[in-house]
């Protein structure tokens, strides 16, 4: 894999592991994270070999947010013009299984990505927030949005107006996190997690993937029809076939997309 100035990148078995390492600014995500992230993310995504990607940052802070230095001269043309941050949305793009394993700040930003995840875990040491407020501008990689789908509007409108931190008990009990674990084992579980799903058939859990991601997007009916749409096309597939009849004869699956 080619070398990245502000993240590290590595293959552990069939997940990819990216960690933002821009320790002296709090891996603040600047338009070089951004695109970093996004162009390893886009490699991962399209490598057979991985069947799912975990995204962590430091001890001390996952992402304490854009980077604001870099946001302060400009001007409205500029962000506008630029789309400022639009590259994000092809992150939120990928079609494998992400995890975050956010210890410390993810805030603004920071947050925003991390939630852009499938699964999101915390250590104990997580605080999550959207500050942004506080610096006179409102979340702009989605922030607004996802923390309202998936806290609700009452803690939503609470940390987006005050721009108050939120423990990792506080995040886990919004149901903005999937599990707490102490900060020692945060990168284990997160792998532990991430082998788990790339060890199933990695076409059948892209389709799983899409169909939780589009309850976001759409009305009751037309999701479920949707579900089930992709539930029938899971037995086109050679897993399927395996699968079941792993199961009919009490063994273990050996998926053949993985
Ligand atoms: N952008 C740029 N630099 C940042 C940064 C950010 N978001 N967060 C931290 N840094 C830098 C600091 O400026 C500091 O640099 P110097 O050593 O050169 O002074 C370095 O990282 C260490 O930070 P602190 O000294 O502030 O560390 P701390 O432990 O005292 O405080 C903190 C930690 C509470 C997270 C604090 O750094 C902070 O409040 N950061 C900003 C949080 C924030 O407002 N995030 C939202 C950004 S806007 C956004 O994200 C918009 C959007 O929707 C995408």
């Amino acid at each position: 894999t080619h070398e990245y100035e502000t993240i590290l990148v590595e293959r552990r078995g069939r997940t990819g592991l990216i960690t933002l390492n821009r320790p002296k600014a709090l891996n603040a995500l600047n338009l070089q994270v951004m695109n970093d992230v996004v162009d390893a993310a886009r490699q991962l995504d399209r490598d057979p070999d991985i069947g799912c990607l975990v995204l962590t940052g430091s001890a001390k802070a996952f992402a304490a947010g854009a980077d604001i230095k870099e946001m302060q001269p400009r001007g409205y043309m500029d962000m506008y013009v630029s789309d400022w941050f639009t590259a994000w949305d092809q992150f939120a793009a990928v079609r494998k299984p992400t995890v975050a394993a956010v210890s410390g700040y993810a805030l603004g930003g920071g947050c925003e990505l991390a939630m852009m995840c499938d699964i999101l875990l915390a250590a104990d040491t997580a605080r999550f927030g959207q500050p942004e407020i506080k610096l006179g501008v409102i979340p702009g990689i989605g922030g607004s949005q996802r923390l309202t789908r998936a806290v609700g509007k009452a803690k939503a409108m609470d940390l987006c107006l005050t721009g108050r931190m939120m423990d990792a008990e506080e995040a886990e009990r919004a149901g903005l996190v999937s599990r707490v674990v102490p900060a020692g084992e945060l990168l284990d579980t997160a792998m532990e997690v991430a082998g788990t799903v790339a060890g199933m058939s990695a076409p059948v859990a892209m389709m799983a993937k899409e169909s939780v991601a589009r309850s976001f997007e759409t009305t009751l009916t037309e999701g479920v029809r949707f579900e089930r749409r992709l539930f029938h096309a899971t037995f086109a597939t050679e897993d399927q076939k395996e699968g079941m009849a792993a199961f009919v004869e009490k063994r273990d699956p050996e998926f053949r997309h993985r």
